[in-house]
């Protein structure tokens, strides 16, 4: 098993308590990080295989990216509107040799070209999922997975919903999987 070179963060709570307004310009969600055992969840729940392309909405630490492409071979790509985060995480990625096979672009999420993606993961809220669900139907391609930690999608009906309990409290897992086009 390849081990992960990055220090685990423990999240100590859920983005509930979130106030809008940060000190980033549409900073829609803070950084609080997903624990490593529910990143690994999503991923398997999104049955990534080896050379998809996995896109981290809201990348914070990176560690999504690393895994992705550490546990289940993927490439990965980050979107953070953060720049501290997001140089930090380029550079743990090139520290772990990782730069060929994923990277953080300092983008807003509304603004960033996801086309390439075959999984897409979230962690960020309601209202923030809800305003990017526009952009995913217009740019993500039939087939594509969604993962989101926590916060479903409204509108979309997932087509799996897991509970997992990690770090005293039960995480939610919404799996969604974007339809082809009806004409
Ligand atoms: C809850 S953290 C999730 C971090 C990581 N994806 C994880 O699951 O561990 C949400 C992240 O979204 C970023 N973020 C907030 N608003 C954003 C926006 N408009 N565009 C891109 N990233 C954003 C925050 O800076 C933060 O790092």
């Amino acid at each position: 098993m390849v081990k992960l070179a990055v220090p685990i963060l423990l999240a100590t709570g859920s983005l509930a308590s979130f106030a809008q307004g940060g000190d980033k310009a549409n900073r829609l969600a803070p950084y609080v990080p997903t624990p490593q055992e529910i990143i690994e969840r999503m991923l398997e729940v999104a049955q990534v295989k080896p050379l998809d392309t996995v896109v981290d909405i809201g990348s914070g630490d990176g560690r999504v990216l690393v895994t992705a492409v550490q546990k289940f071979r993927a490439k990965a790509v980050g979107i953070e509107i953060d720049p501290k985060l997001a140089n930090q995480a380029n550079e743990t990625l090139a520290r772990l040799g990782l730069q060929n096979k994923a990277r953080v672009v300092r983008a807003d999420a509304f603004s960033a070209d996801i086309r390439e993606a075959d999984v897409v993961t979230l962690y960020l809220t309601t209202s923030f999922n809800e305003q990017l669900r526009p952009k995913f139907e217009k740019s993500l391609k039939p087939g594509t997975r969604v993962v989101s930690h926590d916060y479903g999608i409204r509108g979309w009906n997932p087509v799996e919903v897991e509970e997992v309990f990690a770090h005293g409290r039960r995480h939610k897992i919404f799996l969604y999987v974007i339809e082809s086009k009806k004409n």
